[in-house]
């Protein structure tokens, strides 16, 4: 129960539709929406407004935001379970982001790693929405009060910020937000990308080979599994910082089959890096296939997706709204 709605408890997560789904994203944050979408109260949404934090061309931003929409429900998120929407289809978002932002300090904000990174890779246009976007992704989570928010590794420190947003809002006025935690699952939450495996997976990679997406077709799943770089040893055997290569597909690998990492090194010795690529090529094939083929049925009906996103959009709303309602009379604005 939470304390605060007196309801079951509330998760919510989001992705930006800057491309197609990554197996990073699907392994790190889809899959376990869609595992715990049953036991919470759920909300999912695709994150237009945060994509365009840096440049976005308007039909590619329009097209994907759909495509995000239609691989949620591909990957089993059901919207008659879970409130599916788009985030600028929710303007209180934005409009709690204001608040947050006048609650945040120049010097907190700035000690984000992620806006460091992104700042370095779009030095040519370093917005100001680019700074403030973990404000944004604040508003996201305590405008529904949620208590659970299931994402990969590298949102912990915005976790954090939204946490410390919350409290301090809490402080100064009175107990009115969910103090959100993280869930970040143990395995997954980090996969790494095939060619630079020091480095994570990212949609944005600019060497396709990189990344796996949920929209690839078998033979390219097979070939990027192939041409993944791992070391010069022959043995499978898991050891994150000396060999991440082998080791990141040795999880993909255990992700897909449910194979435990010791039974993964059992099943593999005395055998080389082909067999092993061989075998997580087909593990990883027989998990996005399916998610694949349901998404091309999915995304065929527009008309279909459309009429789910505003459900969703207006149940979504209905929280919103009641949140902000509340925020605005205690921040002190004048009710009409
Ligand atoms: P985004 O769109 O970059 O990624 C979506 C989710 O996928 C996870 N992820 C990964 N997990 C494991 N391995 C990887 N290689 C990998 N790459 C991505 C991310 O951790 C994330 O959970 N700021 C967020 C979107 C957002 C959000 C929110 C999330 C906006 N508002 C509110 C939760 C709640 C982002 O850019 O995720």
């Amino acid at each position: 129960m939470n304390k605060i709605t007196g309801q079951k408890k509330t998760i919510l997560s989001g992705m930006q539709p800057t491309n197609n789904l990554t197996i990073g994203q699907y392994f790190g944050a889809l899959k376990n929406w869609v595992e715990l979408q049953h036991d919470y109260d759920s909300l999912f949404c695709v994150v237009d407004q945060h994509a365009i934090t840096v440049r976005q061309e308007p039909a590619n931003l329009r097209r994907r935001s759909l495509d995000v929409a239609a691989m949620y429900m591909a990957a089993g998120i059901d919207p008659t379970v879970s409130t599916l929407f788009i985030q600028s289809h929710v303007p209180e978002h934005a409009q709690l982001a204001w608040i947050l932002n006048c609650l945040a300090s120049f010097g907190e904000v700035s000690r984000m790693t992620q806006f460091k990174d992104k700042s370095a890779q779009h030095a040519d246009n370093v917005t100001v929405g680019l700074f403030t976007y973990p404000i944004l992704m604040a508003a996201d989570i305590l405008v529904y009060n949620a208590d659970l928010v299931p994402v990969g590794e590298d949102q912990r420190q915005h976790l954090e910020l939204t946490r410390n947003l919350a409290e301090r809002f809490n402080f100064h006025y009175s107990p009115t937000f969910t103090v959100p935690e993280p869930f970040i699952p143990k395995v997954g939450s980090k996969i790494m990308s095939l060619q630079e495996p020091e480095k994570k997976m990212s949609k944005s990679d600019a060497n396709e080979k990189s990344t796996v997406f949920l929209t690839d077709t078998d033979a390219e799943i097979r070939n990027k599994i192939k041409r993944a770089v791992t070391d010069s040893g022959t043995d499978i055997v898991f050891d994150a910082a000396k060999r991440p290569g082998v080791a990141n597909l040795m999880t993909i690998h255990h992700i897909c089959t449910g194979r435990s990492l010791a039974e993964i090194e059992s099943d593999f010795t005395g055998l080389g890096y082909g067999d092993f690529k061989e075998a997580v090529g087909e593990s990883l094939v027989a998990l996005v296939r399916p998610v694949r083929e349901r998404y091309d049925a999915l995304r065929a009906d527009e008309d279909g997706l459309m009429n789910t996103l505003r459900v969703g959009a207006e149940h979504a709303r209905e929280r919103a709204r009641n949140t902000l309602r509340k925020v605005y009379k205690k921040t002190g604005f004048v009710e009409l």
